[in-house]
């Protein structure tokens, strides 16, 4: 049996990518392991979104020689955004790694290759175990190059109708379910981005926007519910421009479509643009508000508008501002999150103090900052990079110091209030950690017989980052502990 670790870097769309690469090794009877000391394969999902993500990824690659030198027939894949623009570069500069597929590569043609290379590791691990060498030469096997395009090129491919039906659905994501947690399933509905947002590398490594058959993303989550899931992510660049290619129906039919599928689990989904965010999404939201999260991240990115022009994001401060007051309108008590970025290039100070002005009047209950990082393939890249590090950090901080109190604030209305959560897993405190529907996160007393299930909180405290309750009632209608505290 081949044992598998996933090292995923970056967003959730890497989270799905690996998920889904997982669901398929498991079907060719691989087991996935918690460490890269019990693995025969270490797959590497990499992220390249800032300059630092990608320095991470060298520092652990320099970590995985050892394990190489301990276990000789080890095999290293490197998978996702780096992949995509450096794979040259990293095959040549790491010798150990035995593969590299970007996020671009077609996925049926990856995920054969990848049977191939199980194929190589299993009769290789047999021969070392029995010898403790390599086999001298190359077994009779498929063809095998490190690079995966041209390989897949060498061998003429011709995909069965079987394959690529499973490598459809792999490359829709699956579930993540570590030991002791809770089951959760990120499928990508879309791969890819049409915007080009000036600063962003997204569309330089996964390309081109496609969305998945609503038919399909349907089957998957229904098959991920009956596996167990009880939340599920739908993952988009941009949410709201879905259109399934066979029927041409837009997000708010896929969202309809997945909340009735039967079950008692949560949806959530990330991110919707604010320039396409439409009245039809909130209403499907508030309709189905049983499965469907009050939740709704709302990528801001900068508070003036002649910065959002820059960065071409295609709506001006006022045009967000009202997009907020909308989804606040149909979805009372929603709760709000964003990604903010400071010091783009040539963003003055009174321009920062835009996002500023943005963030208390939207009052958002979580927020992702990030310094910018001037990235090789973006139109950003020719703007320069003006604004002094030490300038760009005191903003970050300033923000970051902002965005905590209002957080804080916004926690206390919770307090004495009564909440249903989705009990997600033991934390390191001895508290159970949970997640409520607005993405607050809440500890609690309780046994490892909750994780998993749905049971009502109610809020005794409230910090920055999370919620202090006492467990109530459960009100999942799957589990048969019904715990009342007084
Ligand atoms: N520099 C800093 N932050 C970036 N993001 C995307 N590209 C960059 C960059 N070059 C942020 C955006 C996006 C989030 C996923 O990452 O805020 O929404
Ligand atoms: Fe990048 Fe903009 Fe596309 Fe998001 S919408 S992935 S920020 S280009």
């Amino acid at each position: 049996m081949i044992s598998v670790f996933f090292k995923t870097y970056g967003c959730q769309a890497n989270v799905a990518d690996s998920a889904g690469i997982a669901s398929f090794l498991e079907g060719l009877g691989c087991v996935q392991v918690e460490t890269e000391a019990a693995a025969d394969l270490i797959i590497i999902n990499t992220c390249a979104i800032r300059e630092k993500a990608e320095q991470k990824l060298y520092s652990y690659l320099g970590e995985l020689v050892d394990f190489k030198e301990a276990l000789p027939y080890l095999k290293i894949g490197i998978i996702g955004c780096v992949a995509s623009y450096r794979k040259q570069e990293m095959l040549k500069r790491f010798s150990y790694v035995s593969f590299v597929s970007g996020a671009r590569d077609e996925r049926t043609s990856f995920l054969t290759y990848l049977s191939d290379v199980i194929v190589q590791l299993q009769t290789e691990k047999q021969f070392f175990e029995k010898t403790l060498t390599l086999p001298a030469v190359s077994v009779d096997l498929p063809v095998l190059n490190r690079d995966v395009k041209a390989a897949m090129k060498a061998r003429d491919l011709v995909v069965p109708a079987a394959r690529i039906k499973e490598s459809t659905q792999a490359a829709l994501g699956g579930s993540l379910a570590p030991v002791g947690e809770v089951r959760r399933a990120f499928i990508n509905i879309t791969t890819g981005c049409n915007n080009y947002c000036t600063y962003c590398i997204v569309p330089a490594t996964r390309g081109r926007e496609t969305s998945y058959s609503l038919e399909e993303i349907v089957m998957r989550v229904t098959h991920e519910v009956a596996q167990g899931a009880k939340e599920i992510t739908l993952i988009g660049q941009n949410v709201n421009s879905y259109t399934c290619p066979e029927t041409g129906q837009r997000f708010a039919a896929l969202l309809e479509a997945v909340a009735l599928i039967p079950g008692d689990f949560w949806v959530r989904y990330i991110s919707p643009h604010p320039k396409d965010m439409t009245r039809d999404v909130l209403e499907t939201m508030a309709k189905y508000a049983d499965k469907l999260c009050s939740w709704c991240h709302f990528p801001l990115q900068a508070g003036s508008t002649r910065v959002l022009e820059l960065m071409n994001r295609t709506y001006t401060k006022e045009e967000y501002l009202a997009q907020v007051e909308l989804i606040r309108q149909i979805i009372p008590g929603v709760t709000l999150s964003t990604d903010i970025i400071v010091g783009f290039p040539g963003e003055t100070h009174e321009e920062y103090l835009e996002t500023l002005e943005v963030v208390d009047a939207v009052g958002f209950d979580m927020a992702y900052s990030f310094v910018y990082s001037r990235r090789k393939y973006t139109k950003a890249y020719n703007m320069g990079d003006t604004c002094p590090a030490e300038e760009k950090s005191a903003r970050l901080t300033e923000l970051q110091q902002k965005q905590r109190a209002i957080e804080l604030v916004r926690n206390q209305q919770h307090v004495g209030k009564n909440m249903r959560v989705l009990v997600e897993k033991r934390s390191t405190n001895g508290k159970l950690l949970a997640r409520s529907a607005g993405n607050s996160r809440v500890v609690f007393d309780g046994d490892d017989g909750l994780i998993g299930t749905f049971v009502e909180i109610n809020v005794l405290e409230a910090g920055q980052a999370e919620l202090r309750g006492v467990l109530r009632v459960d009100t999942s209608s799957d589990t048969k502990i019904k715990n009342v505290v007084a």
